[in-house]
This record gives C-alpha cells, structure tokens and sequence, in this order.
C-alpha cells in the first residue's frame, strides 16, 4: 500500500485505466468469443442435420421406391442399393463443404461401413436409449479435433425387403451377403439398424471463428482503448495539467515571494473553482504583504530615525532590535548584535543584579520599570560608556518582549 501512496496521481491513473481496460475488456472478449463459438457451433450442428435428413430421406426414398417399382437389382445397379445412393449423395453435399458423412452399423453388412470406436459407443447409446435420436459432439479423431453427428437410422417397412427375413431378400444381396455369415438380416420395423455418420473438421469451424474472431476483437478492443485513451486525455487536461500548474506556481511564490502572477483558469469546473480561488488568494495574499513591507519599512525609519538608542529583547536577554542611534554608542553594527545577549552591552554590576541585567529585568517588578537608570554600558572596543536606560514591557499576550530607551549622558563622563 506504501509503494501505492508514494505514487504519482498520473501514475496511479494510468494504472487505474488500465486495469479497468483489462477488466473491461477481458470478460466481454472471451464472452464474445464463447458465442461466435457457440453460433459457429449451432451452425456446424444444423449443417450436419440438414445433410444428415437428406442422406435419411434419399436412403428412405429409394428403398421405398424400390419396393412400390418391384426394381429388381443386381450387382450392375449396386448404386440403387438405398444406403449406397444415399452415401454418394450425402457425399457430394458434404464434398462442397468439406465434412465426411457415411452410414455406420454395429451389424454389419459391408465391412467398410465399420464404425470407429467413437461410433461404436455412439452407437450403443443410439440402441439402448430410445428417445435419443441424434448425438452431437467435440471430439477428437487421430488427435485432430473434429465435431461429430451420429444420426440414429430406423428399419421402417421397406428396408425389410433386404434387412428382414433372408429368405425374402433380392438374390443378388443373398449371393454378396450370404445370410449365414451376414448379421444385417432379421431386423424388425423400428429397430436402429446404424446411424448416419457426420464429421466436421474442427479445423475449419477454428479457422472461421478466428477469423470472424479477430475482426470482433479489433473493434471491440479499439472502442474500449478509445474510450480509456479519451478518459485519460480528459482527466490530463481537466485535472492533472491544472493542478500541476497549481503546484509550480506555489513553488516559485515560495521562492520568490511575489505573488505577482495568475493562473489560467482552465474551465469553469471544480478544478476551475480551485484555480480562481488560488488566483484570488494569492491576490489577496500580494496585497497583504505589500501593506506588511510598506507598514514595516515606516516602523524601520520611525525606529531608525529616533534621536535615542532603542534595542528590543525578549526575556532571555536576546536582542531582536538594535536601531542606528545604538550602533553609534556602542560601535556595534545590528548584524553582529542581533541574536546576542543584551548583558554584553553593559559593564557587570553583581552588586546590583546579580545574575546580570536581563535576568533582573524579566523578574523585575513594575517600579522599576517607571524609573531611569544609570548604567555602565561597555563598547565594542571595550571602553565604557555612562547612559541612562528606561524598560518597558511590551505585553504581546503570549510572548511579552521589553524595550529600552537608552541615552548617552556626555557631561561627567570619563
Ligand atoms: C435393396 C436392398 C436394400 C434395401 C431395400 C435396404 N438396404 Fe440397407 N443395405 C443393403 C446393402 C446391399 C447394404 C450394404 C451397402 C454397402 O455395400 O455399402 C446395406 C447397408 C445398410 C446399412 C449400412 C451398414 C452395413 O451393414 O453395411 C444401413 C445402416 C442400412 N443398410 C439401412 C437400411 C435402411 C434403414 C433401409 C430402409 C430405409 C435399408 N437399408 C434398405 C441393402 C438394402
């Protein structure tokens, strides 16, 4: 939390935008993702329905017709077989769009209609539950991942023809599938005699969503980087461009002490609000001070100008005032003064203050401070001078400091 505190504002706005980019933008592109991918999906699924009913309807078209037309078949017109005709049909549909569809059967005729071990199991689910009708799944194939639709094929009337009692059944069938080695006969009307059989390459539904992808995430992604970029240009302008204005400004008045210039007043928003009353105080302030150094420099002159020695001490003894008259009895400039002991301009009397002059006058009484008194005062080059001093208190409240009047007495002097 320390490394977050000693953060700049514009740090810490730029990383509270991005933050909020990222959680905004994060969830709604993999929400977006999900339902391409689910639309491209549903998709797929409904691709393989259609070719699928299309593939069930020509298998039951043509069986139908072969048994209304008595079409007697034989090895020439192998092709009318209706699972054949229906496979090289759905075939050329699926060709175009580059899904495979054949019929599959875990009784089987010919061997090259041999399910897999997925349609092996789709197979038995297909068999042992009824109301399920069609299986739609991702998976995997030689580990290419692929979608697979297992549509559930059922014996009606016509397929018995050639699916039911052997001995019913075309000649030519009885000659390629002998019914003692073939286990496609004796089925009965409504029986799941196999599944049509669909693969999707995943590859292709990938290669669409990635595509159809990418353009969803340059747009969403440029709206939401837009609208980050524009708050953050606002929040520069509007806040953090003023008040680092604000900040230089109060540096230089605090080493310069003018208050002479303004800031420009970026809008009249809240930030605007505290960049006129800046404006306004600093005016106010300028005005103060100026009346402060005029008032000041008339005290200077009126204390300057007086015709006694006048020094200012507070009740430690130390002086803050020491005007020209001062200098001139004690031949001390103010600047080696001002800070020092009121006791090194008099000569130590222990007889009558013991503990030195200042230390008498903080506790002095008020009588005291109604009389003029006679001192020694001692020069910078250590000579002494006779003057008469008067104290007066200055009570300021808090912090009382004295004032004393001094004055050369010339006549008797040694
Ligand atoms: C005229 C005879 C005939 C009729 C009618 C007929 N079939 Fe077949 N069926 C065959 C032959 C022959 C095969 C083997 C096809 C091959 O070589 O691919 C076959 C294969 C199948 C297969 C593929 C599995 C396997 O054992 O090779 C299924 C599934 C199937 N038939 C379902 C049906 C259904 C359902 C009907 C009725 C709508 C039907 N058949 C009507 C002769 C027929």
């Amino acid at each position: 939390m320390a490394i977050w505190r000693n953060l700049s504002l514009r740090s810490k706005i730029n990383i509270i935008l991005f933050l909020v980019l990222v959680v905004l933008l994060v969830p709604r592109l993999y929400l977006q993702y999900r339902q391409q991918q689910d639309l491209l999906l549903a998709e797929a699924v409904e691709k393989a329905r259609i070719i699928t009913a299309e593939a069930t309807r020509t298998r039951e078209y043509v069986s139908q017709q072969l048994k209304i037309g008595h079409v007697e078949l034989n090895s020439d017109r192998y092709g009318l077989i209706p699972v054949v005709s229906a496979n090289r049909i759905g075939q050329l549909v699926a060709k175009d769009l580059n899904y495979t569809i054949r019929h599959t059967s875990n009784r089987l005729r010919n061997q090259a209609n041999a399910p897999d071990s997925y349609e092996q199991t789709a197979l038995r689910r297909l068999i042992e539950d009824r109301n399920l009708h069609h299986i739609a799944e991702r998976t995997t194939v030689d580990g290419t991942p692929v979608f697979r639709y297992l549509q559930a094929a059922y014996v009606d009337e016509s397929c018995l023809e050639c699916h039911g009692d052997p001995q019913k059944s075309p000649a030519f069938v009885r000659e390629i599938y002998p019914p003692e080695k073939d286990s496609s006969y004796h089925y009965r009307v409504g029986d799941v005699i196999g599944a049509v059989s669909v693969v999707i390459p995943m590859e292709q539904i990938e290669r669409q969503l990635s595509a159809s992808f990418r353009n969803t995430m340059l747009t969403t992604s440029g709206f939401f980087v837009a609208l980050v970029v524009c708050f953050g240009i606002l929040i520069r302008k509007a806040v953090l461009n003023p008040l680092h204005n604000l900040a230089a400004m109060i540096v230089t008045i605090r080493k310069t002490g003018h208050f002479t210039e303004r800031l420009p007043v970026p809008a009249q928003d809240e930030i605007g609000e505290l960049v006129n009353g800046f404006n306004a105080m600093s005016e106010e302030l300028g005005a103060k001070a100026a009346q402060l150094e005029e008032s000041e420099k008339r005290f200077r002159l009126l204390v300057e100008s007086s015709r006694d020695a006048i020094v200012a001490f507070l009740p430690t003894g130390q002086l803050f005032l020491f005007n020209r008259q001062a200098e001139k009895i004690f031949g001390y400039s103010q600047r080696e003064l001002l800070g020092e002991p009121l006791d090194r301009l008099f000569v130590p009397e222990p007889d009558a203050y013991s503990e030195g002059l200042s230390a008498f006058i903080a506790t002095a009484k008020e009588p005291w401070f109604k009389g003029v008194h006679l001192l020694k005062g001692l020069r910078k080059d250590q000579s002494q001078v006779r003057v008469e001093m008067y104290v007066t208190i200055v009570d300021t409240g808090d912090r009382p400091f004295f004032t004393a009047t001094l004055r050369e007495i010339t006549s008797g002097s040694k």
